[in-house]
């Protein structure tokens, strides 16, 4: 039998709807900050304008130069905690060379209230206390929950194992697994027999950037995959799993493109209606 396709397509425009009578009655506005011009960078800043135009949305996007130096865009980064028709802001990652070394310095001066990634510390260690406190969780995580939870697959006493350990999707997809009382398994690039691990899993989670990192014989049969890489090979975008093979003995699975990529977009958009609603509450 063939899996059943998680495709995130149907869902991110189901929660793209549902924003937009809370758009239109609180007016939020997104600014994205993009340091240089990297063209994948480019495409995903596309995606996310793209949709704040479907539900009317204010999105602005603040292009810096490649070579913008750390103090320019710390003052960048505190004009924008300042205006006050600022709702949330991104800055759009990779960031340039040496920039990107700075990083944790440039996300300890986004106001947590702004941050619509979810990527300062705060936001960060409010998801740490349990699944009530995650309040701006970042985006690919937030939007891999729904995907589990809007097909009905279980997670609670599941094994879960993500394959990947970054700040951005790895480690808080983890913590949010967690809060749901999986079994979670965390993976990464230093893992010794990974297929060891893999194999146990009744959700697998890959978020590593390796094309053909998870193969048949790495997977139980039945497995869900969420498949959250972006590769392209020979002008083909494609994830970190052998799809063709994979999907032999999976029970569902995401495809790549279409899987998580819109979801990731429809939850910012989200964490950008709920900056603005805990804005306003903290005022009265
Ligand atoms: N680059 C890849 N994914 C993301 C994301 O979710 N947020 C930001 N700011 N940059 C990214």
């Amino acid at each position: 039998m063939p899996p059943r396709l998680l495709s995130g397509k149907d869902l991110s425009e189901k929660i793209l709807a549902s924003l937009k009578p809370k758009v239109k009655k609180l007016d939020p506005r997104l600014v994205i900050v993009q340091v240089g011009d990297e063209p994948a960078s480019t495409t995903y800043i596309r995606k996310k304008k793209e949709a704040c135009e479907s539900i009317g949305m204010r999105c602005d996007l603040m292009k810096l130069k490649a070579s913008t130096s750390f103090k320019v865009l710390i003052k960048t980064i505190r004009a924008l905690n300042d205006d006050a028709d600022v709702t949330g802001y991104i800055i759009q990652l990779p960031l340039p060379g040496a920039l990107h070394e700075n990083e944790p310095q440039l996300f300890r001066e986004i106001d947590p209230y702004k941050d619509v990634d979810g990527f300062t510390a705060y936001n960060l260690g409010k998801m740490f206390i349990s699944s009530e406190f995650e309040h701006l969780p970042p985006a690919t995580p937030a939007g891999i929950i729904e995907l589990l939870s809007d097909a009905g697959i279980k997670i609670e006493g599941k094994c879960a194992v993500v394959v990947g350990q970054s700040n951005i999707v790895g480690k808080p997809i983890a913590t949010m697994l967690l809060n749901r009382n999986a079994t979670v398994i965390q993976c990464h690039k230093f893992t010794e027999n990974l297929a060891q691990y893999t194999k146990q899993a009744d959700i697998l989670i890959v978020a590593v950037g390796k094309p053909n990192l998870i193969t048949s014989e790495m997977v139980k049969k039945g497995v869900v995959v969420i498949d959250v890489g972006i590769n392209t090979v020979k002008g083909k975008i494609v994830g970190d799993v052998d799809y063709d093979e994979v999907s032999k003995f999976a029970g569902a699975i995401t495809p790549v493109p279409g899987g998580v990529g819109p979801l990731t977009v429809a939850c910012l958009l989200r964490n950008c209606v709920r900056a603005k609603e805990r804005q306003i509450d903290r005022k009265s």
